[in-house]
């Protein structure tokens, strides 16, 4: 998996997305300074957190260090030029930004379509980033419709990607349901759309190309569930949004995950 950290060996990753939070840089510094205490102990886990994109260079200028890498939450579907209030993934890039968040739920909340979020990934990849491409069904229902419009989802972002950048996309499996509430899916389901994922992704790419991509789970992660959510085979993180602003609920979590066994391969 590509990272800027050219010399780590990585394994696992818990994404931190920080949404339009915290309010003040002076609180957005307590919070990284918290990250950068718990990332010391890290040695196969990498750390990427998106912040506001407003407060990443501040963040970044002075972090040496090399289990945290940092995240684009979002940017522009325009490359350059005169786009009052956007902001590129080259920018990004420009500021040592390695990861782009892409399709997340609250992206599609606010009116963009999966079109623009496709277009989005193929600039960030293009860009040499790593893209965590979120996916998962709205409902569940007795039929199985939602396996259908998963399957379809996944065909529709990845049928067409350059086989160079696989190695670069991790896939975030984010149930809609799940975002955002005090219960996350159950280690159980989660385990049967990861391995319904690894059951279609080689008709859809090929099976090169589906053993180099990763699977991670987001959805009301903490510190509390964490310890269940790691015995799923095959999973290799987190994305993370409440639980990261909180160092707390992230140093146990970011523990949990270091001590893990290693998820098995595919
Ligand atoms: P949550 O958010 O951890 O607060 O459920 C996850 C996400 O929005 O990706």
């Amino acid at each position: 998996m590509h990272s800027s950290k050219k010399d780590l060996f990585v394994d696992r990753y818990v994404i931190f997305n920080w949404k339009m939070n915290p309010t003040t840089l002076a609180d957005a510094d307590d919070i990284f300074d918290a990250l950068k205490k718990s990332s010391a102990r890290l040695r196969k886990t990498l750390a990427v957190v998106c912040p506001p994109a407003l407060f990443i260079d501040h963040l970044a200028w002075d972090y040496k260090g090399k289990r945290i890498a940092f995240g684009i939450q979002d940017a522009s579907i325009k490359q350059s030029g005169s786009w009052t209030g956007e902001i590129s993934y080259s920018q990004a890039r420009n500021i040592h930004v390695s990861f782009a968040l892409i399709n997340h739920s609250d992206r599609r909340k606010v009116g963009e379509s999966i079109e623009d979020s496709k277009t989005k990934m193929k600039i960030a990849l293009s860009e040499g980033m790593s893209v965590v491409l979120c996916i998962g069904e709205e409902k569940r229902d007795y039929q199985g419709t939602f396996l259908k419009s998963l399957q379809e989802e996944l065909a529709f972002f990845l049928k067409g990607v350059s086989e160079e950048y696989f190695s670069r996309i991790i896939i975030a499996y984010e149930p809609l349901w799940a975002i955002g509430q005090s219960k996350s899916a159950s280690s159980h389901d989660i385990h049967e759309m990861v391995l319904y994922m690894r059951k279609i992704l080689p008709d859809i790419i090929g099976k090169n190309n589906a053993s180099l991509l990763k699977i991670i789970y987001g959805g009301s992660v903490d510190d509390s569930n964490v310890a269940d959510l790691l015995s799923i085979e095959q999973l290799s993180g987190f994305l993370v949004g409440r639980a990261s602003l909180d160092p707390t609920q992230f140093d146990a979590l970011l523990m949990s995950v270091e001590k893990a066994t290693v998820p098995e391969k595919v």
